[in-house]
């Protein structure tokens, strides 16, 4: 199913990796200064820690009793050692921003595992804890073979992942043959086929289908640069920083109990084998002096705008372009490109109006409304309002390749 491509926890090819230093924050002195207040009424219960997870996006999170998942189970330890139980808000994640926002930002949750460590994410509306995870892409392959880089695929067929990273850096190879899969399920599929020799896929799914349907019988090598590895981490909402504190002052603790669970669900946690760099000396800056350029990195780092003021208020009947930016750039982008700059011509959305002149706009509706589910396009009309799509439909507009060819 094509919307397994764009969980909450599944970045864009253009995320980058962080210094992680900048994210270790010294325990403020207001959450000490507030302790003899909470300890007064401690022996009443202390309110849940209420939790905003996707109820089936395993290995992370899950509503199925038993099998909570990995980040889950993570905000559980993380509650219990704050002396408090957890409650869920379940939400349905498409992988974005207005996930954050409707959730997270509308206070209907306190926070949320899992949220990628980037300084840009939400601008400073969401803070986070210490790192808890990384998060990236892993060349799954037979235990015996050699995988310590990318030199080793060569002459080899390697399952890729429709608009990924490890899609656009092979790209680049023409001594690789790339078999495209829309999902991970499918690129293990085609592994265990024999239809691949290795699948260059999301390593959360890779692992967790390894362990749970392949009986371990794949070796899982993390790879890491630009857009392959990332830092997770738990969000919060600005206005909580007391208990952002809280629970970096837990965390350390917890670490055993956090990689016991990275091996409960497969979710590799091991030392990546670096990608795409011609030294492997930088560890510090990853992906920072890439010597491959992956596409879209450059242009996903023009800041958004529109990030915190509420575009939707503005939309009248032409639509509001800055705001029809924001949820571009938050959702769609995934597969069209951040700002809608995209190399392969099909999903090129820049090219609409050369390519449909008068239909643009009943294209885009009907595409919009109802997906192409067969070709990868999923159907937003139950996620975004007309209002909203119109303002993308405006930003799309402002956007068309009015040039020759
Ligand atoms: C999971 C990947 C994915 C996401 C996310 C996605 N699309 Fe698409 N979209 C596609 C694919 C693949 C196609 C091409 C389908 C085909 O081959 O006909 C497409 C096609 C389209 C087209 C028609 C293009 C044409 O030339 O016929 C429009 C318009 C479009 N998408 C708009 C959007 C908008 C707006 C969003 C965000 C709300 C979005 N898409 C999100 C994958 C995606």
């Amino acid at each position: 199913m094509s919307v397994s491509l764009i969980k909450s926890n599944e970045m864009p090819s253009s995320a980058r990796s962080v210094q992680l230093g900048k994210a270790i924050r010294t325990v403020l002195l207001s959450a000490t200064l507030l302790a003899p207040a909470v300890s007064a009424g401690a022996d009443e219960a202390k309110p849940p820690l209420r939790l905003c997870a996707d109820p089936t996006n395993l290995p992370f999170s899950s509503d199925e009793p038993g099998k909570p998942g990995l980040y889950l189970e993570i905000g559980q330890a993380v509650a219990q050692k704050l002396g408090r139980t957890v409650s869920y808000n379940w939400y349905k994640s498409y992988f974005g921003k207005r996930t954050v926002r409707e959730t997270l930002l509308s206070k209907q949750c306190d926070a949320m595992v899992g949220l990628p460590l980037i300084d840009d994410f939400m601008g400073p509306a969401v803070i986070f804890s210490k790192p808890i995870a990384h998060e990236g892409y892993a060349l799954v392959g037979a235990r015996d073979r050699k995988l310590a880089g990318i030199d080793d695929l060569r002459g080899l067929r390697v399952a890729v992942q429709y608009q990924s990273t490890p899609q656009n850096l092979l790209a680049l190879r023409d001594d690789i043959q790339k078999v495209t899969v829309l999902s991970p399920e499918e690129g293990m599929t085609a592994l265990d086929q024999g239809k691949v020799d290795i699948a260059f896929i999301w390593a959360p799914v890779a692992g967790w289908l390894n362990k749970t349907s392949y009986g371990d019988k794949y070796q899982i090598v993390s790879t890491e640069g630009d857009g392959l590895l990332w830092a997770t981490a738990i969000g919060f909402a600005k206005a909580s920083g007391a208990l952002r504190d809280e629970v970096d002052g837990v965390l350390p603790s917890l670490q055993p109990e956090i990689s016991a669970l990275f091996a409960k669900y497969g979710v590799p946690n091991g030392a990546p084998v670096k990608f795409g760099q011609v030294a492997p000396a930088a560890t510090s800056s990853v992906g920072a002096s890439e010597p491959v350029t992956v596409g879209q990195a450059t242009s996903a780092e023009k800041p958004v705008q529109t990030a915190t003021t509420s575009g939707d208020a503005k939309a009248d009947a032409k639509g509001d372009a800055a705001a029809g930016r924001e949820v571009f750039n938050g959702t769609c982008a995934h597969c069209h490109g951040p700002d809608a700059v995209q190399a392969e011509r099909k999903i090129d959305l820049r090219l609409l109006k050369k390519r449909y002149a008068d239909e643009m706009e009943s294209t885009f509706w009907k595409t919009v409304h109802d997906g192409r589910p067969a070709k990868g396009m999923p159907a937003w009309k139950d996620v975004f309002s007309d209002d909203e799509l119109r303002n993308v439909y405006a930003y799309l507009q402002s956007v068309q390749d009015t040039g020759g060819n």
